[in-house]
């Protein structure tokens, strides 16, 4: 069955930590094709991947030429605009070894980041059709979800760190997917750098939340070796099979795939 699995949560919680951990997890167990969609504007999946992204890599620069051509009135008339937007979209996809990459990067200029965002939310759907996993990095702010572009997502993984903002914002993000009524398989909580002493606040917010599909997923530890490799610029993905958290990482995602 095939999977799209979006990472939420406050901003610096750990959400592209562990799509790493993830992805570094299947691309080790599994010969899936994975699709990696970048769609935080703020930061790089690539970062921490050891993939550098140009500007010219990403989606919005091919978006920024697709406005420069509609001004200059450069496009073909008999082609519809929204083909020539997924045209686009397809071929801003980056091909890795064992995996495909596709950066939404950060719009320029005035423009609104929705656009953008209503693009992308209207091809995940297409591009997750071809491939096993689809891993999404969501942005921090919740607009993502009040537009429903999760609709096609099966399991949505909420990241928050021992701290009042993240579960603030793991309990807005739950709040949200009622209001709007978003559908998703699973909802599951992650706890990042959680010391054990702290674990069972986490435990009891999750069961006060009274909802069957929002399940806890685990817990990762705070990681001298991920912030190591962080500022060294290293890719999570060459961690070695040793790093604690990465043999957390296994048994967890294994609950998910
Ligand atoms: N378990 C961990 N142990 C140590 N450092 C971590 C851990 N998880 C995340 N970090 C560090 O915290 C910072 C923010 O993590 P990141 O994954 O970029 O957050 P987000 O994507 O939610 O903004 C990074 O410097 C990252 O290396
Ligand atoms: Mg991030």
């Amino acid at each position: 069955m095939k999977k799209v699995i979006a990472f939420a949560g406050k901003g610096g919680v750990g959400k592209t930590t562990s799509l790493a951990l993830f992805l570094k997890f299947l691309t080790e167990n599994d010969s899936a094709d994975i699709l990696v969609i970048d769609s935080d504007p703020d930061a790089n999946v690539g970062d921490v991947i050891g993939r550098k992204v140009d500007f010219s890599d990403t989606l919005a620069s091919k978006m920024q030429e697709l406005k420069r051509k509609i001004e200059k009135q450069l496009l073909p008339l008999d082609m519809p605009k929204n083909q020539i937007i997924e045209g686009d979209v397809f071929s801003s996809i980056i091909e890795m070894d064992d995996f495909d990459i596709l950066e939404m990067g950060r719009q320029e200029g005035s423009g609104c980041y929705c656009f953008i965002n209503n693009v992308l939310k209207n091809v995940v759907d297409t591009l997750s059709k071809n491939y096993q996993f689809t891993l999404i990095d969501s942005p921090a702010g919740l607009e993502h979800f009040s537009r429903k572009t999760g609709r096609d997502v099966t399991d949505l993984i909420i990241v928050t760190d021992p701290s009042k903002m993240g579960f603030h914002t793991m309990k807005r993000i739950i709040e949200l997917i009622d209001e709007v009524s978003l559908k998703f398989e699973n909802i599951w909580i992650l706890g990042n750098r959680f010391p054990d002493s702290l674990k069972e606040v986490l435990e009891k917010e999750v069961e006060n939340l009274k909802k069957n599909n929002v399940k806890l997923l685990g817990f990762f530890p705070d990681d001298n070796q991920i912030l190591e490799y962080n500022f060294n610029g290293k890719s999570l993905l060459e961690l070695p099979d040793s790093n604690p958290t990465y043999q957390i990482a296994k048994e967890i995602f294994k609950e998910i795939i």
